[in-house]
């Protein structure tokens, strides 16, 4: 939205789908925090620690301010964001647009303390704990398009008018969209969700329908990538990277397809007791810097031939990174040219960007690519066709 703190996507951690309702607690939140840091994630550049639903008190305060939940964040959620800040890392928060969230509308957690009429107030609620990203989350009924935009506009306003950076992250999919939001909450939100929660299952039968896994959501947010950029950015959901639906396979191409896609990266596993492979996965520096890339292209998918995709996201130097997706169930080699990832050219470098290995090429692409892997290059040395990269440039740019 205007005046985002988000100029590139962000990237942190979010107790959902870990810790769910029940799950979540103060020493949760600290410990994620702490394994930030001794993981190495936070100098990876991971900043926010998103503490989800069921985390406040289930009745306001008699002048109507949440407060939080007594037995589950007993210091409160100031000296929670105070923690948070002292580990050199941003502190976010969950609210509704409605009256209750969605795990009180559900009944799995009790009260209505939803924001609905009460948004000036917690914005300056939010601020005053030092909060940096609020995810406002849509938990009741469809309601109209019209109604949406004006529920979740109040809440951008009055974060705006806390004088904090706050990231706003919104999501109008939960009353279970049946095939995902393809509106553009640009001038909204600094980030939106395009689909209902995704599982960690690598594709689900139901095309475009809860329960909805990787290839479920990567296949209604890569036609979207024009509206990714600087300050506005679709969000295919928290990553699922190491949850135990997925294959390790899995786990790089969900992460690799996501940092490619330009989408917010937030970590949804259990941090604290992942493996080291997992851990390589969601600190491959060159990925990151693929998804961190300032020119905030949506990585667009240039070529569908069925079980093979390739997608290609250019980046600021003039330079693409490229992915070679196998949605099929046996080794498949995948080619492609620079030319049809947008670089005109005679000869180019790649690198791979899961083992950092160089190699030449004068145009070709190929790899053997596994079982629902991802190979993923950055390709240097060639000229943006204008055909390609200035759309994506002025598409990306013309919001800011
Ligand atoms: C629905 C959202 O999509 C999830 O990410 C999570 O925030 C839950 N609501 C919390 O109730």
């Amino acid at each position: 939205a205007p005046g985002s703190p988000a100029l590139t996507p962000p990237l942190g951690w979010n107790s959902w789908n870990s810790f769910g309702c029940n799950g979540v607690n103060e020493q949760v939140i600290r410990d994620a925090a702490d394994t930030m840091v001794s993981s190495g994630m936070r100098d990876a550049g991971y900043e926010y620690v998103v503490v989800d639903d069921c985390w406040f008190d289930p009745e306001r305060a008699a002048d109507g301010s949440l407060r939080a939940h007594p037995e589950k964040f007993p210091s409160g959620m100031k000296a929670l964001g105070d923690y948070i800040h002292s580990r050199g890392l941003k502190f976010g928060i969950y609210q509704v647009p409605t009256e209750r969230t969605c795990a009180q509308g559900g009944g799995t957690f009790p009260g209505s303390t939803g924001s609905m009429g009460h948004e000036t107030q917690d914005a300056r609620t939010f601020a005053s704990w030092g909060v940096d990203y609020l995810k406002y989350d849509w938990c009741s009924g469809a309601g109209t398009r019209d109604e949406q935009i004006a529920r979740f506009s109040i809440m951008r306003d009055a974060l705006r008018a806390t004088g904090r950076d706050i990231v706003y992250s919104i999501n109008s999919n939960s009353y279970h969209a049946p095939t995902g939001d393809k509106y553009n909450w640009g001038e909204v939100a600094d980030m939106w969700r395009t689909t209902e929660d995704l599982l960690d299952i690598w594709q689900s039968d139901n095309v475009n329908s809860y329960p909805m896994g990787v290839g479920n959501v990567l296949d209604v947010t890569a036609p979207l990538a024009a509206q990714a950029g600087p300050g506005h950015w679709n969000d295919p959901d928290m990553l699922v990277v190491g949850r135990p639906g997925l294959t390790l396979t899995e786990s790089r191409s969900h992460f690799a397809l996501w940092a490619l896609m330009g989408a917010p990266l937030m970590a949804g596993n259990d941090i604290r007791t992942m493996s080291a492979d997992v851990s390589a996965v969601l600190r491959n520096e060159r990925l990151l810097a693929v998804n961190q890339d300032t020119l905030g292209a949506g990585g667009r998918r240039v070529r569908d031939d069925g079980n093979t995709e390739v997608f290609a996201k250019p980046l600021s130097d003039g330079s693409v990174a490229v992915g070679l997706l196998n949605r099929g169930a046996s080794t498949t080699r995948i080619s492609t040219t620079a030319a049809e990832t947008g670089l005109a050219g005679a000869s180019f470098t790649l690198t791979d960007l899961w083992t950092g290995a160089t190699s030449s090429t004068g145009g070709q692409l190929s790899a053997d690519v596994p079982a629902h892997g991802t190979a993923v290059y950055r390709v240097t040395g060639g000229t943006p066709l204008q055909n390609t990269t200035s759309r994506w440039r002025g598409e990306s740019s013309g919001r800011c």
